[in-house]
């Protein structure tokens, strides 16, 4: 039985891919990489960054709560230190993090000839400190005039990782397809809040951060619901998958691949569990992961 999607010319040997941010940039655990669909860096920004003050992360079972602040290696080091060793046999990804227009155009143009470079996904959801903090992402015109930058300059699968915070995620993923985005990503990780009660202030070193983990999966599993039947895309899910039954689940609601992100945290080997579970259920059911995509029955 065949596990690959297939999304316009890229084929995925099975829908399950690596979350940005949650697998470094490839260079190890190369074994389980090969075995998923696709595999998406940490966030690549123009300048090294050095990221927030510890603690970084605070988590329960079910939820993570991060404030890593994108540290990265930049765009220089990562084309001439960190790709050239690289070698995979999955499609990689790399996520871009840029907080104005211009930051993406120079990603791009500088990333777009690399044949290491399998597709981009634009990360929207940093904030843009010389615009009050609002990320890009939360307005459907940026989104729009991003996204239309990163086509015009590139033929290479553009997905598009969107917030929902404090915006309403319909109309930028509608304004990410008519712009030409490949597929939405969705979503990045919730604005969260975590108190250090004793001493009356936050826990995380920056303040605040991103919850992500099996508490959101619920919430994401609406979302991707309601904007897979909204726009003629694929939408690609990001949100609390740490089991096959997971996958199955984003896979009905309208998913055309799954992302797998704070489960890597717990243990690196998940992916190759996740796929294992995805398989067992495939064939109890007699079933395809294509043959699922948005097939959630109405109640
Ligand atoms: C430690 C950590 C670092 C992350 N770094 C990035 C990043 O660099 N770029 C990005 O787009 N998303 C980043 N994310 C978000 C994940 O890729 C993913 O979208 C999110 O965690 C939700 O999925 P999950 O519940 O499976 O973790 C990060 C998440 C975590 C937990």
């Amino acid at each position: 039985m065949s596990l690959e999607i297939t999304l316009g010319n890229a084929r995925f040997r099975n829908p399950l891919v690596l979350a940005s941010g949650t697998f470094g940039y490839g260079q190890s655990y190369t074994d389980v990489i090969d075995r998923m669909g696709a595999f998406v860096t940490k966030g690549i920004s123009v300048q090294e960054r050095f990221g927030n003050p510890p603690p970084r992360i605070w988590d329960t079972a079910e939820t993570v709560v991060n404030s890593v602040g994108l540290e990265n290696v930049g765009l220089k080091r990562f084309t001439e230190e960190v790709l050239p060793p690289i070698s995979l046999s999955t499609p990689l990804y790399v996520n871009l993090a840029g907080v104005t227009s211009d930051d993406f155009r120079i990603l791009v143009e500088s990333l777009n000839d690399n044949e290491k470079v399998a597709g981009f996904e634009l990360n929207l959801s940093c904030p843009n400190v010389k615009e009050g903090g609002a990320a890009l992402g939360q307005s459907a015109r940026m989104v729009s005039e991003v996204t239309a930058l990163a086509r015009s300059l590139s033929a290479k699968p553009i997905w598009v990782k969107l917030t929902s915070n404090f915006c309403d995620v319909r109309e930028t993923s509608k304004a990410a397809a008519d712009a030409g985005a490949d597929a939405v990503v969705l979503i990045n990780t919730l604005n969260a809040l975590v108190i250090d009660t004793r001493g009356r202030r936050p826990f995380l070193g920056a303040g605040s951060g991103g919850l992500s983990g099996p508490a959101i999966k619920p919430y994401v599993l609406y979302i991707i619901r309601e904007v897979s039947r909204l726009i003629d895309i694929p939408v690609i899910a990001s949100g609390g998958a740490v089991s096959g039954t997971d996958v199955v689940d984003y896979l009905l609601a309208g998913a055309s691949l799954v992302q797998l992100g704070s489960v890597n945290l717990v243990d690196p080997q998940a992916g190759l569990r996740i796929l294992e579970e995805l398989k067992n259920y495939l064939k109890q059911e007699g079933a395809s992961p294509a043959c699922l995509i948005g097939k959630l029955e109405d109640k």
